[in-house]
Parts: C-alpha cells; sequence; structure tokens
C-alpha cells in the first residue's frame, strides 16, 4: 500500500480522542454549530432534517432560500444561523443516497463530516454535534457509515486542532452502539 493509500486509512487515534457518541436529540445540543442531514434543496424534509428546522423555526428556511437559492451539492456544506435552537450556527450537508456501495457513497459522505469540520474551522467554532447521517431515509447501512464517519473526523481534525468537541448525537441506543464501537476500534488503532 503507498503512501497515499496508508494515509487515506489511518483514523488518527489522537485526533479522534475530542469526538463522543451519544444518545440525544440533536436539535438540544447546546454546542457551536449543529449539523443537518440536509436535503440538496435545503428546503427542509423529514428526519432530523424536519426535527432541526421545526426546532429553529421559519427563520431558519427563509434564510436557506435566500442565502443558499441553489441549495448544496451531495458532499458539499453550507451554513446558516442557528434561529430558535440553542447552537449559533447551523451546518448544512446532504449525505450520499445509499446505492450499494459502488456509486462512490463512502466518499460523499467523508465528503460531509470534512467539509463540515472546513466550514466549524474556518469560522473558528470550537464545538459541533453531528447526526448519522445518511443512516435514515437515505439508507447507508450504520456500521458502513460509522466507519466512514470515524475515519473522516479524525482526518478532518487532525487539519482543525482549533475544533475542541465533536459529538456524534444519536437517536437510539442500536445506532449509538454501532458508532461507539467504530470510535473504540479506532481510537485503539
Ligand atoms: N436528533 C438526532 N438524530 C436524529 C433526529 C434528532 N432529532 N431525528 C432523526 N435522527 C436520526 C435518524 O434516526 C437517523 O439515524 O438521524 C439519522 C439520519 O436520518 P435522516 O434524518 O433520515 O437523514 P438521511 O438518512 O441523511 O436522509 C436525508 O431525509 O428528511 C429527509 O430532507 C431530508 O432528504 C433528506 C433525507
Amino acid at each position: 500500500m503507498d503512501g497515499r493509500a496508508r494515509a487515506a486509512r489511518r483514523m488518527n487515534p489522537e485526533s479522534l480522542r475530542r469526538v463522543t457518541c451519544l444518545i440525544g436529540d440533536i436539535t438540544r445540543q447546546e454546542v457551536d454549530a449543529i449539523v443537518n442531514a440536509a436535503n440538496p434543496s435545503l428546503r427542509g424534509g423529514g428526519g432530523v432534517d424536519g426535527a432541526i428546522h421545526r426546532a429553529a423555526g421559519a427563520g431558519l428556511l427563509a434564510e436557506c432560500i435566500q442565502r443558499h437559492p441553489d441549495g448544496c451539492r451531495p458532499g458539499e456544506a453550507r451554513i446558516t444561523s442557528g434561529h430558535g435552537l440553542p447552537a449559533p450556527f447551523v451546518i448544512h450537508t446532504p449525505g450520499p443516497v445509499w446505492r450499494g456501495g459502488g456509486a462512490g457513497e463512502g466518499e460523499v459522505l467523508a465528503s460531509c463530516f470534512q467539509r463540515s469540520l472546513e466550514l466549524a474551522a474556518e469560522r473558528e467554532l470550537a464545538s459541533l454535534a453531528f447526526p448519522a447521517i445518511s443512516c435514515g431515509v437515505y439508507g447507508y447501512p450504520p456500521a458502513l457509515a460509522a466507519e466512514v464517519a470515524i475515519r473522516a473526523l479524525g482526518q478532518g481534525l487532525e487539519r482543525a486542532r482549533e475544533i475542541e468537541e465533536v459529538r456524534i448525537v444519536l437517536f437510539d441506543e442500536a445506532l449509538c452502539a454501532v458508532f461507539h464501537t467504530a470510535l473504540q476500534r479506532a481510537l485503539s488503532d
């Protein structure tokens, strides 16, 4: 395996010490920014997207329409204010729809995490909360998504040293166990 391939697989255990997994409602997290598993239109939807828009209030949709009229491509990320949320910012990133694993879904999902970290670092934000992007309606197998997410967070946090805390907020115990296992495995890497 050449140097680039080795770097791509590296899990960065020291960076991952800033990551925790917990069961909770992402809309209630008191962090600098919560990440929304958004629809590419950025016009809201169901799942965590719907929960965030409901908790933020109508101002969030109005800001998305006004500031991001063209929406956001899967794997890219856009930032808005948090409006009625405890978090002052929301980072919207559409994940990939799972199509069996051969359509570059892993690269797009990794990009969701890394672009969100880059946006947070640009704004000098110190704490973020991510949901299980693509693990709901978009059908990404949780164990595979967790592996991609943890690797992407490790690599992204190695570059963003000013980010002090990343929470992965899972909506149920089973999903939390999957992400926690992936994180523990990477930490012992
Ligand atoms: N807090 C944390 N996690 C939540 C919450 C919440 N309040 N609500 C739902 N979730 C979890 C789901 O249980 C799932 O594990 O977020 C994960 C992501 O699921 P979805 O919200 O369905 O997101 P995704 O699979 O990325 O699909 C995105 O669904 O709602 C539409 O507009 C959205 O088109 C987009 C698509």
